[in-house]
């Protein structure tokens, strides 16, 4: 008998397009650690919401953050950039590949 779905916590697919990186987004962590998982070369440093390395834009899906006010303006949420390093993923999404 397999207890896995007692431990497995639901996860998401996170894609990164154009070069179709795909990693297991956990519900429960924030995109940033689920890419950096996955293998995804991703930048970041405060890790927090306050210093917009990690920026990035989702062209599909949605996310929800855990602190108050990431640093991010309305236009900007309303254009789908997202903080990966505190962003949950609520579904699968689609991330457009970070250019460095
Ligand atoms: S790493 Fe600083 S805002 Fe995401």
């Amino acid at each position: 008998m397999s207890n896995d779905s007692l431990f497995a916590p639901p996860f998401f697919i996170a894609k990164c397009e154009p070069s179709g990186q795909q990693v297991d987004a956990w519900a429960d962590q924030p995109l940033l650690d689920s890419l950096e998982s996955g293998g995804v070369d991703w930048p970041s440093s405060c890790r927090n919401g306050t210093c917009r390395t990690c920026l990035g834009q989702m062209v599909s899906g949605s996310v929800h953050y855990e602190i108050e006010w990431p640093g991010l303006t309305p236009e900007e949420k309303a254009e789908g950039y997202v903080l990966p390093c505190c962003a949950y993923p609520d579904g699968d999404v689609v991330l457009k590949d970070h250019e460095f």
